[in-house]
């Protein structure tokens, strides 16, 4: 996976602080080792300051030393994120001792250190599940300038050469946005198209799918595609971008030929963008099992910085690849 070992030794020319609020679990740990032992990124782990000791030790890790620390318990800044919290949501009816309460919690401490500049990039989700890791994010972190939506891809490493760049496709969304409309779903295009284009380093090729190719079904869900395409295309005329297209369609060139001959992405699609969440994340995993591809993700896009969401099967070098990712767009960010 050469796109892979690009994606880290970008990472090492410029390295990013990357916040990892699982601190005491396991692959995590044995991840942020690799990663400091690597010079991929200067790594923070939440944890209690013991317990974090004491698994490095018992784990045989030699480089947890030169991780810096914070501990939920008592750390220097709780003050400041305190009202920090308290500020950004006191509208939505938090109180100062909510805040403070929140200020404890290892997933809020990640977010509350991006927002304060202390920290680049968080990556969490090993132990934590998906809405748990998110709503913190979105609450403190929140979208990019000009977006709406957040929404999750993943880079599929899939067997199958002829598509894609050498057989690795980028899908979306697959991870947040359970039923999108139309507006978002342009959106959730745009922003995969750029993902690809920062990661795969490939002009994006977008197709947003259906069970419909230009009019082949009619039914409300196609609509919403069809809006969501010219949507899209005005978004960001410079990207190719089209829908609705079946999969075949959008993939194979015969078949992309016979059904939307018109069509600059239809046969040679990069990127698939599904149109709810439910195709999304059931279509990747199946693509992932039963096609035995090589999944990494959700990486998360459209929100303000870097924050990626692990799923609970995660391994360790599942953890080291998304810190990379997230160093790399805290990166490209930086030098916007
Ligand atoms: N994009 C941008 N902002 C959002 C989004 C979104 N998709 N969803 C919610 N928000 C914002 C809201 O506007 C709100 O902001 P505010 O409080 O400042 O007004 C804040 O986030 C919280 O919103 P809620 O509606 O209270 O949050 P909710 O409880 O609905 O959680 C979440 C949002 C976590 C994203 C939810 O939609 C969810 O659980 N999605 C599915 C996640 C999932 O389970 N994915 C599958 C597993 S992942 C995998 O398999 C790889």
């Amino acid at each position: 996976m050469d796109l892979i070992n690009q994606i880290v030794e970008r990472a090492k020319s410029n390295k990013q602080r990357i916040v990892l609020p699982e601190g005491t679990e396991v692959r995590t740990l044995k991840a942020a080792d690799l990663l400091i032992g690597d010079g991929v990124a200067d790594i923070i782990l939440v944890g209690d300051t013991t317990e974090i000791k004491n698994m490095a030790v018992n784990l045989g890790l030699k480089n947890i030393d030169k991780a810096t620390i914070v501990d939920p318990k008592d750390y220097e800044k709780k003050e400041v994120y305190t009202n920090l919290l308290f500020e950004l949501r006191k509208a939505k009816g938090m109180t100062i001792e909510q805040a403070a309460k929140l200020a404890a919690d290892p997933l809020y401490i990640g977010c509350l250190m991006i927002k304060n500049g202390d920290a680049d990039g968080e990556i969490a989700g090993a132990q934590n599940t998906t809405g748990d890791v998110l709503r913190p994010a979105l609450q403190i972190i929140k979208t990019a300038p000009g977006m709406s939506v957040v929404s999750g891809a993943f880079l599929m490493f899939t067997t199958q050469k002829q598509y894609g760049k050498d057989g690795l496709i980028v899908m979306a969304d697959c991870a947040v946005t359970p039923d999108p409309t139309a507006a978002q779903l342009a959106e959730i295009a745009v922003s995969t198209g750029h993902t690809a284009r920062a990661l795969v380093g490939e002009e994006p090729q977008v197709a947003i799918l259906s069970f419909s190719t230009k009019g082949s079904a009619k039914h409300p869900m196609v609509d919403k595609v069809i809006e969501a395409t010219q949507l899209a295309q005005k978004l960001d005329p410079t990207m190719d971008i089209d829908g609705e297209l079946q999969a075949d369609a959008a993939l194979v060139a015969a078949v992309g030929q016979q059904k939307a001959p018109d069509s600059k992405v239809a046969g040679k699609a990069n990127v698939l963008v599904f149109p709810t969440l439910e195709v999304g994340n059931i279509a990747y995993k199946l693509v992932q099992r039963l096609g035995g591809a090589e999944a990494i993700g959700p990486i998360l896009q459209g929100m303000a910085a870097p924050v990626h969401d692990l799923s609970r099967g995660c391994s360790v070098s599942d953890v080291y690849n998304m810190v990379a990712i997230a160093a790399n767009q805290a990166i490209a960010a930086k030098n916007k």
